[in-house]
Parts: C-alpha cells; structure tokens; sequence
C-alpha cells in the first residue's frame, strides 16, 4: 500500500486531505509539524511527503533538505501557500519533487502523487536488485567455488542471512564453517554491530561459565572486577558459538535458559541482563549422534538447528579443486611477493587423487607451499606431491601387486581424472576416452567409481 505522509499546521487541511487519500487507497500519516515527521523519516520510507512551506518551528524548504539529507531519492511535493511560489521553485532546483499551489482540489495533486509514488517504487526495487547483485559478489569472492553444492550453499546463505533465525553450519574440519558464519553475519542487518566467535573447545570448563556470562567483581576468589562475558559482549550483533559439541552438559543447560529467556545473569548477581543476539553455531561432530551418546542436550539442539548449512567436503565437490587452488596461490603470491606461475593443465589431476581430508584448509595451505617453493612449476609440484610431471601414471603405491591389479588401478585413474575434468558429465568423458558409453558404465560400474563424488 503505497504510503504519503501528510505535514500541515493546519487541521482542516490535514483532514480533508488525508480522508480524501484515504480514500483514494492510500495508506496516511499525518504531522502537524515537520520536526515530529523528520523524526520518522529512514532511508527505507517506501512512500512520498506532501508538506505544507509555512510552519512554525521547521519550515517546508528546511524540512525538505532535511528529509533529502536522509536520502535524496525521497520525493518531496511542497504546497506552496500564496506569495511562496518562488521560494518553492528554488526547493525543486535543490531536489524537491513537485509543488502544488494552494488552495488545490485532491484531484488536483494526483497526478503528480501518483508518478511520484511510482519513482518512489522504482528507487526501491533497482536498490533492492543492487545489494543482492553485490550480496552475490561479496559472497562469490569470500566463499569460493562454482559446484553444485557450493552454489546450493550460497544461495542458502544469501536467502537467511537477513532472517534472525538461529542457524548450525555442520561440516568436517576445514571445510569453511567459520567463514560462512561470517559471511552471514556480514550480510545481515547486524552487519555493523559485532561478531562475537566463542570456540567451546577452548574455554576450560571451569572457566566457562564466566566467560560466557561474565561475572561481578567478587563473584568468586580472584574476581577482581566485574566482566562482561561473550553473549552479553555479543549484544545487539552475532554470538557465534563454535564446536558447539565441546560444551559441558551443565554449561548447555543453562544456555539452553539463556536462549529462550533473551537474558543472562552474571556470576554472583541476581539481575538478569536482557541481550538480543543473533546465534549461530558450528560443529564438526554430528549432534543427532551426540544426542544418543547422551553428550548433548537434545531440547538444546532443536533450539539451534532452526536453519541447518552442511557444508560439503571438498572430496565431494573436486571440481572445485583448480579454482580454489589458482586463488589461493595467487593471493599467497601477492602476499609473499612472489609472482605465481600456474602449473600446467597435466598437473591438475593429482589434487584430484588427493582425498583432502583436511578439506579447503588442506588446500590452502599447499597452494601456499607451491607459491614459496623453489624451482619451475614442475618441479615445485613434484616435491608436493612426490610424483614427477607425468602425474598421468599411477602413484608409487598403485605400481604393486599383479598386473591385473595395476591395470585395473591405471584405467580407474584415467576414467576418474577425465570425469572431473569434465564436471561429471559422461558425453565428453565418452568422446575424450573414445569408448561408448555402455563399455563407459560398466567399467565405472566394476572400479567402483561413482560420478556424483566427482562432480
Ligand atoms: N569456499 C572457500 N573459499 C575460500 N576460502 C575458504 C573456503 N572454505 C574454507 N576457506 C578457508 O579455509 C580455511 C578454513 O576455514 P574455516 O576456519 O572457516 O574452517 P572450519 O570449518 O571452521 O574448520 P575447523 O572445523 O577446523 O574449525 C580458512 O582459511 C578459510 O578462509
Ligand atoms: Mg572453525
């Protein structure tokens, strides 16, 4: 429902009008005066202001530099009284939308409130449209990688960002977790209040409680002064709890308090302190399982898991693989000042017989190892890999057993390396091996290779 806010001093005008928009389906709000309305007025305010030019306190030119001040892209139409004409035609040079001289019938001013409304709509939509292209982008160049599941998980992210729901992103070690907690927040409207990351793992339990809460001076012996603790420090921003699954049980139990009353009390006080925090937490563990090994509280983890993000291991998203790797390696060589020669295409693939249990963590790392090292690339690439430029053969631990054996690990070499080059897709895979794609399948089939892990 379009939305125009009327400022008069004048009652009889304020009614009228404000019946007749009313009337005509729009949704009103009036202000005697313009400081009052001032206060209302947020770059957000989706409407148009009609203002009267003659008021005590703030007059309708100061008001509309104000209001344009707040954002320019406001429209603003003054009604000009008798004599204020020129004054008026000044304000539109300086930004003002449109005037209308009084006295005027309603009819009279539709028009022009109607395409004023209509800009109004379009400032909006194309600001909207913005933030979410440079969401992307943002997202895009923090969280690396173009597979199926990275692009799922992005999507994911930019979608609840902006919600306060409480959100668990699970995954293996290095796979991202911290960095997608930040990135959400960093989306969210709480973007300029803070992050607060708390690593459960690492506050010695006896501690913890205090940490997380705080204490008052004296609460316990060496309580010299009063602390704030991490939820309260997180108030109005992001608590990130990380290894949520490290936390002692009777730790749990009282977060689970503090989730659901929006309040803590520090150590050796009586008085609860509201905090408005927005929660997200991480594990590596599964908490379903940890629930049943009774390590974990199951009314706290439904309390969590609002919104759960799986990250994917890197294992399952190999096509990521040379995408990840050039951008680390580059930005390591602006870093260290080194410049980065890209290793050669043939190479690729034994980042792809790696099953990086390490995950994106891993990968970095060697990707700054490549840049640091000395040599051609290819030589660089061999002492991270121990294997020499011809990566195409299998590795020293594929070349036992009988020749059936070492056959069979060759071809599951070949047919892997060429699956993810080609994202899982089976057609190239065909024409590059020159098999159809019956011999394809069943070969697939009897090495055990399974195309999803490989996109
Ligand atoms: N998709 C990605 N794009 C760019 N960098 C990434 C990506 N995923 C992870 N990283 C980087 O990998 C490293 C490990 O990430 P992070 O610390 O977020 O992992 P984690 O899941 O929290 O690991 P752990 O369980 O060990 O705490 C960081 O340097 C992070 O910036
Ligand atoms: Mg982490």
């Amino acid at each position: 429902m379009p939305q125009v806010i009327i400022v008069d001093d004048e009652e009889a005008l304020r009614v009228s009008l404000s019946q007749w928009l009313d009337l005509s389906g729009y949704t009103v709000r009036v202000h005697a005066d313009a400081v009052t309305a001032l206060e209302t007025i947020t770059p957000d305010f989706t409407g148009v202001i009609l203002t009267d030019v003659k008021m005590p306190k703030l007059d309708g030119i100061a008001f509309t530099k104000s209001v344009l001040g707040i954002d320019r892209d406001i429209p603003v139409i003054l009604m000009t009284g008798h004599g204020d004409v020129p004054m008026a035609v000044e304000a539109m040079k300086s930004g003002a939308y449109d005037f209308v001289e009084k006295p005027f019938e309603p009819t009279d001013i539709l028009e022009s409130l109607q395409r004023a409304i209509e800009k109004r709509k379009l400032v909006i939509e194309n600001r909207t449209l913005r933030q979410q292209i440079a969401q992307q982008g943002t997202l895009d160049s923090r969280l690396i990688g173009n597979s199926p599941p990275m692009r799922l998980l992005k999507a994911e992210i930019a979608n609840i960002a902006s919600t306060e729901v409480p959100v668990l992103v699970s995954g293996e070690t290095g796979t991202g977790k911290e960095l997608v907690a930040r990135a959400i927040h960093d989306l969210s409207t709480r973007s300029d209040r803070r992050f607060v990351a708390v690593n459960c793992a690492a506050i010695p339990e006896s501690t913890a409680e205090s940490e997380l809460f705080g204490h008052e001076k004296g609460a316990f012996t060496g309580a010299a002064g009063r602390r704030i603790g991490w939820v309260e420090h997180a108030d109005n921003g992001t608590l990130f709890l990380d290894e949520i699954s490290s936390m002692p049980l009777a730790l749990q139990a009282k977060l689970l308090r503090v989730i659901e009353e929006r309040e803590i009390v520090r150590l050796g006080s009586n008085t609860p302190v509201k905090v408005n925090f927005r929660l997200i937490c991480a594990t590596n563990e599964d908490l379903p399982t940890a629930v049943a090994d009774k390590q974990f509280r199951e009314d706290l983890l439904f309390r969590i898991n609002t919104f759960e993000l799986q990250i994917t291991p890197l294992r399952q998203r190999k096509g990521d693989l040379p995408l990840l790797f050039d951008i680390f390696a580059e930005r390591a060589g602006e870093t260290f000042d080194r410049p980065y020669e890209k290793p050669a295409a043939s190479l690729w693939t034994s980042l792809s017989s790696h099953d990086w249990p390490g995950n994106v963590r891993e990968l970095k790392n060697l990707a700054e190892r490549y840049v640091l090292l000395t040599g051609n690339p290819d030589e660089r690439w061999a002492r991270l890999f121990g294997t020499g430029a011809n990566t195409g053969t299998p590795s020293e631990s594929d070349k036992s057993g009988s020749l059936a054996e070492q056959l069979r690990h060759f071809e599951q070499h070949v047919i892997r390396d060429a699956l993810i080059r080609h994202d899982g897709n089976i057609k190239p895979v065909m024409d590059e091996l020159d098999i159809p794609r019956r011999t394809l399948n069943e070969k697939m089939k009897k090495l055990d290779i399974r195309r999803a892990e490989l996109e």
